[in-house]
């Protein structure tokens, strides 16, 4: 099972690196479109675009439309959840029993989930009771495989940049990561937002974050012939192992 995560690619029709974050995401679906082996499928963890325009998504979703895996899309803090369901209205795999966008990807020996942290009032992230509830249920309706979750804000303390804490309050990570600690079953968390690449855990469930694939909002240091050259991340599953995560650069 190999998983191309996509994130952060902050479409936006209206500043002057617009031109510079449509390429950076093609490139990237080119690049994930050329893998040998291919991906199972691609999860663009949020983020999609910077300014929850419909505009902005439908340049996204021309985008994703090239792509020769399967994708998922979820709600990162820039993301609207009411245009993003517009704009990927056709795919039927987002909830319809709630406004969050919260959903399992099927059909892998390791269940997928995928969250929604958006906040209604923060760039940071929320996890409220109805959330929690809604991935105690998710988690519990099949206890026979692993399960890899995936959320826009990473549920962990962030040692490397400006925010240790990517949730509105201590409080609500903690209430995430207890959630996702419960079952036992949960294997690895793959997240975005911080724009930097970089890895934690959730007691004892690995954790990892990728960079933004719009290179212009990418933290970090990098030389500069990397400047144009967008990275993602490629996981794949093993039973005896579990997830391995590779940074790919793009161009290479
Ligand atoms: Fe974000």
């Amino acid at each position: 099972m190999i998983i191309a995560q996509i994130s952060d690619t902050h479409i936006a029709l209206d500043t002057p690196d617009a031109d510079r974050r449509i390429q950076d995401f093609e490139a990237t679906i080119t690049d994930i479109n050329r893998l040998d082996p291919a991906p199972d499928l691609i999860v663009h963890s949020g983020d999609i675009v910077h300014n929850g325009r419909l505009d902005e998504y439908s340049q996204s979703v021309a985008t994703l439309a090239r792509a020769n895996a399967p994708v998922y899309v979820m709600a990162g803090n820039k993301d609207d959840r009411t245009n993003l369901r517009k704009a990927f209205a056709g795919s039927g795999y987002l909830s319809r029993d709630s406004d969050f966008i919260d959903y399992e990807i099927g059909g892998f020996p390791v269940r997928l989930l995928v969250l929604d942290t958006k906040s209604a009032t923060s760039n940071k992230g929320d996890f409220c009771s109805e959330r929690i509830e809604r991935l105690t249920t998710m988690i519990a309706s099949d206890t026979s495989r692993p399960i890899a979750v995936f959320t826009h804000h990473p549920p962990f303390d962030v040692m490397v940049g400006p925010d240790q804490v990517n949730f509105e309050t201590r409080e609500i990570m903690s209430g995430l990561r207890a959630a996702l600690q419960q079952s036992g079953r949960v294997i690895a968390v793959f997240s975005g937002h911080v724009h930097r690449g970089t890895a934690g855990h959730v007691e004892t469930i690995p954790a990892t974050v990728m960079p933004s694939v719009a290179t212009t909002l990418r933290k970090g240091e990098y030389p500069d012939d990397m400047a144009a050259r967008p990275i993602y991340h490629i996981h794949r599953y093993d039973p005896a192992w579990g997830f391995s995560t590779q940074s790919r650069i793009v161009g290479v």
